[in-house]
């Protein structure tokens, strides 16, 4: 017999609506929204008092990841863990290749570190080193039998992970014939890595040097050149993590020119500023990612952004070391603290506690920035990113007044530290459901590791009809 549940009473907001009905969930589905549903064998969930949100999606993971001489503290289990206490039902995780390897070996490995492990359903986006005749032969593969339609090319971490122009252009060009959206880290490596020198050389090996040495320009700089890029090559971009007001800008231009051009923030450049770098005791070093926090003013810049539709998602960059054991392996130079920061869990939060109940932005638009505009830009729309009939039962009850603190002390992720502790927010999601199951029912964990489903996604600009099966241009 089919597992039943049926949510009561809870108020359904998406991107575009919001109205008080029941949802009737069969197996994974859902079958029924409407006033007054009723169901003899369904189990009931009572959602009074209480918002009902799509799942969320979180676009930009590192999990398990190896990176600046060690591996990221939240593997796919603490992590999709930490997502479904945060509201996220579902993650696109950054498969990282090597030059010279096939790709599907770096998909094979990305695979291996997931299956078991996640408790929420997820997907890959591939990274792109280099294109050669090899890359390409492979590229039809990725995107038909592994459902990987988003390439991601560093403009950064020179001698590490960042490509060249010609590479980047040659993967918008692939992009555009094959139906993918490329991604691109946008900062100028190159730039980035004289001035770390010269920084080194003048005795300047502080955790603040890390944002010094990173300046807007350089941000501002690639952005603009890998927009102009896309302009060329007639295909699309997505802006991963952009940080301040000069990226925004060049994003802006390009969009009013008409290129198809898109852009994410993440919740720390809302929220946390340069000075964070500048604590005390090293504990700046908890606050170094790429690219830098910046001056506070850079903040209302990125909100306006997301309320005019500049910045259109929201992405944790996840990517989180121990303070203890890990970022102290760059203590003395700046160069050898691993890059990143633990976001996963608080991604959803903030931007409801800081956006919607400040006024910044509305509710339909958070709804939209953390989960639909997500789904559609990535090939999940509408089975995930939604609440309507046929599409997966991925959804958050959420207590829209709930006051509360971040901190380690009660986070779910697997590191010692949380870039957000002290912070007081209000709103915090009480139960979450992936495909109809329980991942957190009451604020109590109840999933289990491996019942999360990888996601194949659909081309870039194309959705499937629900139930039907058949390919839409969207
Ligand atoms: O510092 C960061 N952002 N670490 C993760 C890798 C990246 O650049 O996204
Ligand atoms: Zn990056
Ligand atoms: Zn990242």
């Amino acid at each position: 017999m089919t597992r039943k549940k049926l949510i009561k009473n809870g108020i359904i907001v998406t991107a575009s609506d919001l109205y008080e009905a029941d949802i009737l969930i069969e197996g994974e589905t859902i079958t029924a929204i409407g006033k007054n549903l009723s169901s003899q064998d369904a189990e009931i969930v009572d959602a009074k008092g209480n918002y009902v949100f799509p799942g969320a999606i979180d676009p930009h993971t590192h999990l398990d990841m190896p990176f600046g001489g060690t591996v990221t503290k939240d593997d796919f289990e603490s992590g999709t863990m930490a997502a479904a206490f945060g509201g996220t039902t579902s993650i696109i995780d950054f498969c990282l290749t090597q030059k010279g390897k096939p790709l599907k070996e770096a998909i094979k490995t990305w695979h291996n570190k997931s299956k078991d492990k996640a408790v929420i359903d997820y997907s890959f986006h591939l990274m792109i080193g280099e294109i050669n005749e090899e890359v390409l032969a492979e590229l039809p593969n990725v995107i038909d039998e592994e459902g990987i339609t988003s390439f991601k090319v560093f403009m950064a971490y020179k001698n590490v992970f960042q490509a060249d122009d010609a590479t980047l252009f040659r993967t918008l060009i692939a992009a555009k014939d094959l139906g993918a959206l490329v991604m691109v880290h946008a900062e100028n490596g190159d730039v980035i890595d004289y001035l770390t020198k010269e920084a080194l050389e003048n005795g300047n090996t502080d955790p603040v040097y890390h944002a010094l040495t990173r300046p807007p320009e350089v941000e501002g700089e690639a952005t603009g050149r890998a927009a102009q890029l896309t302009s060329l090559a007639n295909s699309q971009l997505y802006v991963v993590h952009v940080s301040c007001a000069d990226a925004v800008e060049k994003i802006a231009e390009a969009r009013n020119k008409g290129v198809d051009i898109w852009g994410e923030t993440c919740p720390q450049y809302l929220t946390l500023d340069i000075t964070d770098l500048e604590k005390p005791d090293f504990e700046g070093a908890k606050y170094v990612w790429s690219p830098p926090l910046r001056e506070k003013w850079h903040q209302e810049v990125l909100w306006n952004a997301l309320k005019s539709g500049q910045l259109q998602t929201l992405g944790s960059d996840q990517c989180s070391f121990d303070f203890q054991g890990q970022k102290d392996l760059g203590k003395g130079d700046f160069t050898k603290i691993p890059n990143g920061g633990p976001m996963i869990e608080d991604r959803v939060s903030v931007l409801f506690s800081e956006g919607v109940k400040k006024g910044k932005i509305s509710i339909h638009q958070f709804v939209d920035i953390v989960s639909t505009r997500v789904a559609k830009l990535f090939g999940m729309f509408p089975k995930k990113g939604t609440i309507a009939v046929g599409a997966d039962a991925d959804l958050v009850i959420f207590d829209p007044n709930k006051e509360r603190v971040i901190s380690a002390s009660t986070h779910h992720m697997a590191v010692d530290y949380n870039a957000f502790e002290g912070m007081k927010i209000t709103g915090e999601p009480v139960s979450v459901l992936v495909r109809g199951e329980f991942v957190v029912q009451d604020k109590q964990f109840v999933g289990k590791a491996g019942s999360g489903q990888y996601v194949k996604r659909a081309k870039y600009g194309t959705t499937k009809l629900l139930k039907q099966n058949e390919t839409l241009s969207i």
